[in-house]
């Protein structure tokens, strides 16, 4: 099918049916998310695939009782490796960056200057809160990847940001209590989840904004196209 009609078809789905879904399916998925771009490539995800009845009852609490977490074959759980965010990480994927662009090693004093001294270039010089809102923004990317991916594979998804954990800074005793069963590192943070199982719904398309009202051409309000 053309991408543009699987992306105009694509919606939250939060029934499924009572069907497991394959292992090779989700691998497909996880290969779309990580091929994401991100950040001077950080990549800064992880993917935990939850089956367990139990991880999904903790989660289902920690997203405030949401039950098609619980109902969900499986739940993705998507997290950020915060060191990536690193000075030290960014001046590595920095001058290889740099070196893939121009087919030259890069010089350090320069990319120190040019970019690791300059916060514009390196979250971390803006504080944690950045580094946050960064992270996720980079999981998004792989997360969009990861929903089409299944949607063209006959799954549905819904991605649900509605989850205490250090962004949210919600059921933090929960919260450290998923940390222990999965036994995640301190610097990996679980950020997002996305449902995932074979639809048992057909929900009506959500809505969008208007076309018009939102894509301009060169200045605001002249209508692209
Ligand atoms: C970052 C993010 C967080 C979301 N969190 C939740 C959530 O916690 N629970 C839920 O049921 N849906 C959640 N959604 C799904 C949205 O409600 C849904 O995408 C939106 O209403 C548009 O509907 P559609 O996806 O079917 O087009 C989330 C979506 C995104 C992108």
């Amino acid at each position: 099918m053309e991408l543009l009609k699987e992306i105009a078809d694509w919606k939250s789905i939060r029934k499924y049916l009572d069907k497991p879904v394959e292992d090779e399916k989700i691998t497909q998925c996880l290969q779309a998310a990580r091929r994401a771009p991100s950040w001077e490539n950080y990549q800064p995800w992880h993917f935990i695939v939850i089956a367990n009845p139990e991880i999904k009852s903790l989660l289902t609490e920690l997203s405030g009782g949401q039950k098609l977490i619980q109902k969900a074959p499986v739940v993705i759980l998507v997290a950020s490796e915060i060191s990536c965010f690193s000075e030290d990480n960014a001046r590595k994927q920095i001058l290889e960056l740099i070196e893939a662009i121009s087919g030259k090693p890069a010089n350090e004093d320069f990319v120190n200057k040019a970019f690791i001294d300059r916060p514009l270039m390196t979250p971390s010089k803006l504080g944690d809160e950045i580094v946050f809102a960064r992270a996720l923004e980079q999981l998004s990317y792989a997360i969009s990847f990861m929903i089409l991916q299944a949607s063209h594979v006959g799954l549905g998804t819904c991605v649900v940001g509605a989850f205490g954990n250090k962004a949210t800074k919600q059921m933090p005793e929960m919260y450290d209590k998923l940390i222990g069963e999965l036994n995640l590192p301190d610097d990996i943070l679980p950020l997002v989840l996305v449902t995932m199982g074979y639809p048992d719904e057909n929900p009506k398309s959500r809505p969008r904004k208007d076309f018009n009202k939102i894509c301009h051409r060169e200045k605001f309000s002249n209508p692209w196209p």
